[in-house]
């Protein structure tokens, strides 16, 4: 009888972004070895409602199959070499995940990818760590990773090897999280190469550090008062700002679809309403809005009238990973 581990991880949202790595000229040799370390600090919730569902076993070679289709191994070598370094084993593994939400589009499928995986194989190998290690490791696959080994709302560091968990998802109940899937097409560039031309090629990529930092304590201090409005005029700087940065990059970095500009339009007019409705945007044209749980469904009223094909998926602060040990 042979043994299969389940685990199910849900996708970090960041509130206030991480977008390029530490090490210069060097981030780029130094994530294809798995240093994968963030060069802004990164303030995130954990999106319950959606995640994604990873079974692994053991096999003769590692393999990845997301959706059923084999994964480059390429992306995946580093990770697994760390992983069996850490873990003192041996073992390869055959991986298959599935989203219950896009892939590649934007809604950070990489970060409950590689934190699902990371836990799932410790387990395998007959390791049960705890959740900063798997954060660590996670973190060699995809930064956002690191992140979602916790539910809740999430502090990456800038220079980190693993994030910390803030607050658990009972922190602020009533929060709610819209996803506005804008297409389900995946996204013309991954974040991983936009963020190095950003860094590359944007005369702004400086400021953009900066100003990261910057917004980290503001958001910190709103979110530890449950500031809707507070928190949601920095979660607006941070986003725009991380797309004016790639905009300005050399050729230019545009995600945005025209549905992704109807949809802030959208979310400013709430506001002028009186509504708070804070909207973010990661690498991909999809939105996802903050709000509070007595607003959702005037806010899915209002984004749902805006095109027939936007599909609305209500997420909240969600849980850590769920691991499951079955026998086959
Ligand atoms: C815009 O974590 O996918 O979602 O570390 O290169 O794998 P790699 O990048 P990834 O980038 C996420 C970028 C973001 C912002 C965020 O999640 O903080």
């Amino acid at each position: 009888m042979s043994v299969e581990v389940v685990c199910r991880a849900s996708p970090s949202l960041a509130l206030i972004k991480y977008w390029g790595k530490t090490g210069g000229g060097e981030a780029r040799r130094r994530s294809r070895r798995g240093d994968n370390r963030p060069a802004t600090p990164s303030l995130a919730v954990t999106l319950g409602g959606v995640s994604t569902e990873t079974r692994v076993r053991e096999a003769e070679r590692d393999e990845v199959y997301l959706d059923g289709v084999l994964q480059d191994a390429e992306r995946f070598a580093v990770f697994f070499e760390r992983l069996r370094r850490h873990l003192g084993t041996g073992l390869h593994f055959r991986a298959e995940s599935h989203n219950d939400f896009p892939s590649a589009a934007g809604l950070a499928s990489s970060s409950s990818g590689f934190a699902a995986l990371a836990a799932a194989c410790s387990r395998l190998a007959g390791r049960e760590l705890p959740a900063g290690e798997l954060s660590d490791l996670a973190r060699t696959g995809s930064a956002s990773a690191a992140r979602s080994l916790f539910g809740g709302f999430v502090l990456l560091p800038a220079g980190a090897r693993r994030a910390r968990a803030l607050w658990g998802p009972e922190f602020w109940p009533e929060l709610r999280i819209l996803v506005a899937v804008v297409t389900r097409a995946a996204k013309p560039i991954s974040s991983r190469q936009a963020m190095e031309a950003t860094r590359t090629g944007s005369p702004y990529y400086r400021q953009w550090l900066k100003s990261s930092a910057a917004l980290l304590p503001r958001a910190l201090e709103a979110l530890e008062r449950r500031d809707l409005e507070q928190l949601g005029e920095a979660v607006l700087l941070s986003y725009s700002r991380m797309h004016a940065a790639m905009l300005s990059a050399s050729p230019p970095i545009l995600y945005w679809l025209p549905l992704t500009v109807a949809v802030i339009d959208a979310c400013r007019r709430l506001r002028q309403e009186g509504i708070g409705a804070w909207e973010t945007i990661d690498a991909g044209p999809q939105v996802k809005v903050l709000c509070l749980e007595r607003d959702l469904e005037r806010i899915r009223r209002r984004l749902g009238g805006l095109d027939s094909s936007l599909e609305l998926l209500p997420c909240y602060p969600g849980p850590a990973p769920r691991c499951e040990v079955r026998e086959r």
